[in-house]
């Protein structure tokens, strides 16, 4: 894999499921620790279940996937008004695929009629998401952590389509 791959995106099925899990260990696995420990890593990564997969990959959600060549790379899932998956491998992160994954599910959500698009951004990803026009939710309640001792905080942030 390289920076320069072309992406093939599609519409993920329950076919892709055993190559998803690994795409979400690994692009959580390289998160630097400045701002997760391995401690917090490890709890996100805990999340990744194949119930949460499958929540991903029912027809009534909109789940992608993005393959350079034979490697699955991305991973992007829209449920109802959320995003709720956005995963980039590490060897193609900053070629423009996260960016382009989001906008397919904005464009998407614009599709099935929702105008306020929502989403918990991890901190190491919240100035992705604020330079593509999402902003911090007011509305939202507190911020919210994965359940472990290090605290795995996440941001709502929402953008109005
Ligand atoms: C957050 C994440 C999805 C972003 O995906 P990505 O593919 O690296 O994102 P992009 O390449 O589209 O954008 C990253 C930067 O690369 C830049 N970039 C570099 N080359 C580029 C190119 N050829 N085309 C477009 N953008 C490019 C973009 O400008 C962007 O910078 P900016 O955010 O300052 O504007 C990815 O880093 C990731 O999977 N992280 C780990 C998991 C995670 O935190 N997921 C989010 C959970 S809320």
């Amino acid at each position: 894999m390289h920076a320069d791959a072309a992406f093939v995106i599609r519409r993920a099925g329950p076919a892709n499921d055993a190559d998803i899990l690994p795409l979400l260990q690994e692009a959580v696995t390289a998160i630097p620790d400045v701002w997760y420990t391995a401690c917090q890593r490890e709890a996100w990564k805990a999340l990744f279940t194949p119930e949460l997969l499958a929540e991903c990959l029912r027809p009534e959600a909109h789940a992608v996937v993005a393959h350079a060549g034979a490697h699955l790379v991305g991973f992007a899932c829209l449920a109802g008004a959320e995003v709720k998956m956005l995963y980039v491998h590490p060897t193609v992160q900053g070629t423009g695929l996260g960016a382009r994954l989001l906008g397919m599910l904005e464009l998407e959500a614009r599709r099935r009629g929702v105008n306020r698009l929502h989403l918990r951004a991890s901190a190491n990803a919240r100035a992705f998401y604020e330079r593509r026009g999402f902003l911090q939710d007011t509305t939202a309640q507190a911020p919210t952590s994965c359940d472990c001792a290090g605290n795995v905080l996440c941001t709502w942030l929402a953008k109005s389509l």
